[in-house]
């Protein structure tokens, strides 16, 4: 325990209001009740409750650092006392994420998602965390290339000496379970083999290379993998710092002007565009989507959470929301076929496995 402030968002569906689309407002008071109890106690410094879509996030700033047994029990216990309220409502899907019957020292692995970053707080500090539903981690790799390697999108790479050097993204490979650090923009071409790839690849971290410091961190669970079977989506979250070395809060937003396509979207199988909301409409409800993304500003104060600002509510993603209307449009007139419909590999948590198994008999060698 030093100076170092730990920003964690620990997040989870314990339950649907109503289906999978929006949350409950007993879930937030049960929420913020839990982590007014850890902030008397001085567990955690500040926090703030929100959510996007289905999905509970608890943003938290202390100072035990990353993966503390402590934050993560406390998260857990929040997630299983709302659990509870979502029961007593039969909310849809109650404790639907809490994958494990009991706490195991972290909740990694157990189903919530965890982004958590760890740093010295500086004069000021700006940072976002960006909340979707009905997406997957990997929806974040196209708007941290933008942010943080492209020079159209971030004209700070080019202009600011202190992000003239590039930036070092940490890439996973969720199915190996490996990961491998690129440097930008000299290894720019590599890392795209990679990232382009979202539901394989996803980049986890981005390090300055002027200072060494942490930029953004993501959440990386992939609930089917952890699950072995469809238990939906891993609506992600994303923590990006900003300014002074790093993008303004202007060039860390501006790659949702453009919805990009992600997987997600109804049942988990299909692709649609990732709209930019402000959070009184992070309400997927057509088709169950389309994708939401919200993204809550603050300024950290001695770890006080000084916000938030609702910044993807800005009336100049107005047309970014229209676009993503056009696109679901066209999209969804695809309806059952690719690219709209996710991949094969992709739907092998799905009924895929089971049509394929009961017409296994009936496929004959196409020449006998
Ligand atoms: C997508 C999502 C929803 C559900 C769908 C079916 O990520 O959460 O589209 O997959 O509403 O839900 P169940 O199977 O619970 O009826
Ligand atoms: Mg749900
Ligand atoms: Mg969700």
């Amino acid at each position: 325990m030093g100076d170092k402030i730990t920003l964690s968002v620990i997040k989870a569906d314990v339950g649907g209001f109503v289906g999978h689309s929006g949350m409950h407002p007993e879930l937030v008071d049960k929420a913020n009740e839990c982590l007014e109890k850890a902030k008397e106690k001085g567990l955690v410094i500040d926090f703030h409750v929100s959510s996007v879509g289905d999905d509970l996030e608890l943003i938290m700033t202390h100072q035990k650092g990353r993966d503390n047994g402590e934050i993560h029990r406390m998260a857990w216990d929040t997630f299983l006392a709302c659990t509870e309220v979502a029961r007593k409502l039969k909310l849809y899907g109650a404790g639907q994420d809490l994958l494990a019957d009991a706490f195991a020292g972290n909740v990694k692995g157990m189903g919530p998602g965890v982004a958590e970053m760890e740093f010295e707080e500086r004069k000021s500090e700006p940072v976002i965390v960006f909340m979707a539903d009905k997406t997957e981690p990997g929806a974040w790799n196209f708007p941290l290339f933008k942010m943080f390697a492209d020079p159209f999108n971030t004209p700070g790479l080019v202009i600011d000496p202190n992000m003239h050097d590039g930036f070092l993204f940490e890439v996973h490979d969720l199915m190996a379970g490996k990961k491998v650090t690129f440097s930008l923009p000299e290894e720019m071409y590599d890392a795209l083999v990679f990232i382009g790839a979202p539901g394989h690849y996803c980049i986890k971290n981005v390090f300055s290379k002027k200072t060494g410091e942490i930029a953004a961190t993501s959440t990386t669970q992939r609930l089917n993998l952890m699950a072995g079977k469809y238990v939906g989506k891993d609506d992600p979250v994303l923590i990006v710092r900003c300014q002074s070395g790093l993008p303004a809060v202007g060039e860390v937003l501006e790659p949702f002007a453009n919805p990009h396509l992600v997987s997600g979207w109804m049942r988990g199988s299909h692709r649609g565009p990732l709209m930019p909301v402000g959070h009184k409409n992070a309400l997927p409800t057509r088709f169950d989507g389309p994708p939401r993304v919200v993204g809550l500003g603050f300024q950290l104060s001695g770890g006080c959470l000084v916000g938030p600002q609702d910044l993807l509510g800005d009336v100049a993603f107005d047309k970014a929301r229209e676009q993503a209307n056009d696109i679901a449009n066209y999209m969804r007139r695809l309806g059952p076929f690719e690219p709209h419909r996710l991949n094969l590999d992709e739907m092998e948590y799905t009924t895929m496995p089971f049509v394929m198994d009961k017409l296994k008999e009936r496929f004959r060698p196409i020449i006998e």
